[in-house]
């Protein structure tokens, strides 16, 4: 019999990775959630921030597994709806963590580099480090992250990074702005880990069966400015359009009112590489697959 993995956020960027890496697969089967305005054709409502529904959806549809792949990721929108960002991203993990340990089955919480302060380092972060958010989304990801560990067991937190697959993302957006404009400026000094999205569906589908539970770094390998990304995706897409790399200093100057950023994010997957034989591609890999090259 086919084991179900209840997918929250079915139709954000993860969610729709995880449907694409997991179709024809007859081994697992996917009970698709997201918020009533996607819910619908094979997609159940389920706003992950309402305890009694989760409570319900779980007791009812009794799942194997549970990956949220729900959150309120806009950044710079934190900010403003601190209660809105804690509610999805903390309390929401909170209660599928609680729903989880109810049916006693694991449960993966997605979170962020963005835990981190980015303080000058010369070395990546690993697990070991000790996180200092210094945004809203970030304080907010990491007290989900705790109460996920606080409330259940069989947990697996993987924190990841610069996402980009099948929704809004940073590629589609320098794609769109090529089609209008020679030359775009991108910030230079914050460094990170471009990461796919289907890369990290396929590291979620390598741990799920293994009950190698606990906190996993998981990004792609190597790392990169904003504007050296903005120039690969340039480059792979055959654009001429011209990257002008800035400080944040500078571009907050053009875009004001936004949420501080770690100038450093880059995560070692010290863990996926100590107790696993998955490996992250490269980051430009994972591009070139994305965008087909
Ligand atoms: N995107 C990144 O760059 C990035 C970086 C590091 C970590 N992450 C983490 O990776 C995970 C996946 O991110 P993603 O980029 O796939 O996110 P995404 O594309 O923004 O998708 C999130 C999904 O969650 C849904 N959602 C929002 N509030 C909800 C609620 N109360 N109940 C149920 N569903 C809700 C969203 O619906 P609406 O569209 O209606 O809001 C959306 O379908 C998240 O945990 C995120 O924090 C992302």
């Amino acid at each position: 019999m086919s084991k179900k993995i209840l997918i929250t956020g079915a139709n954000g960027q993860l969610g729709r990775a995880l449907q694409q890496l997991y179709a024809g697969n007859n081994d697992y089967e996917l009970l698709l959630t997201d918020t009533a305005e996607f819910a619908g054709e094979g997609i159940h409502a389920l706003d992950i921030t309402d305890k009694k529904a989760v409570n319900a959806l779980t007791e009812e549809l009794k799942p194997d597994y549970i990956v949220n792949a729900a959150a309120y990721t806009n950044v710079d929108g934190c900010e403003v709806n601190s209660d809105l960002a804690y509610s999805v991203n903390s309390f929401g993990p909170r209660y599928l963590a609680e729903a989880a340990a109810n049916l006693n089955i694991p449960i993966f919480q997605i979170s962020t580099d963005y835990v981190f302060g980015g303080e000058k380092r010369t070395r990546p972060y690993t697990e070991f480090d000790r996180p200092a958010p210094e945004s809203v989304y970030g304080a907010s990801k990491l007290r989900g992250e705790q109460f996920v560990k606080g409330n259940t067991d069989k947990w697996y937190i993987l924190r990841t990074a610069w996402l980009y697959g099948d929704g809004k993302n940073f590629v589609k957006t320098m794609l769109r702005l090529s089609e209008t404009k020679d030359e775009i400026t991108v910030v230079d000094d914050q460094v990170g880990s471009p990461t796919s999205a289907l890369e990290l569906a396929r590291a979620i589908a390598y741990l799920l069966p293994t009950d190698n539970f606990g906190l996993y770094h998981a990004t792609a390998e190597g790392s990169c400015s904003w504007a050296e990304f903005a120039a690969k995706i340039f480059e792979l897409a055959g654009k001429n359009t011209k990257v002008i790399p800035v400080s944040t200093e500078e571009y907050m100057k053009l875009v004001p009112n936004q949420a501080r950023r770690p100038a450093y994010s880059i995560l070692e997957n010290r863990h996926f590489k100590s107790a696993t034989h998955f490996m992250f591609a490269e980051w430009e890999d994972g591009l070139k697959e994305y965008l087909g090259k």
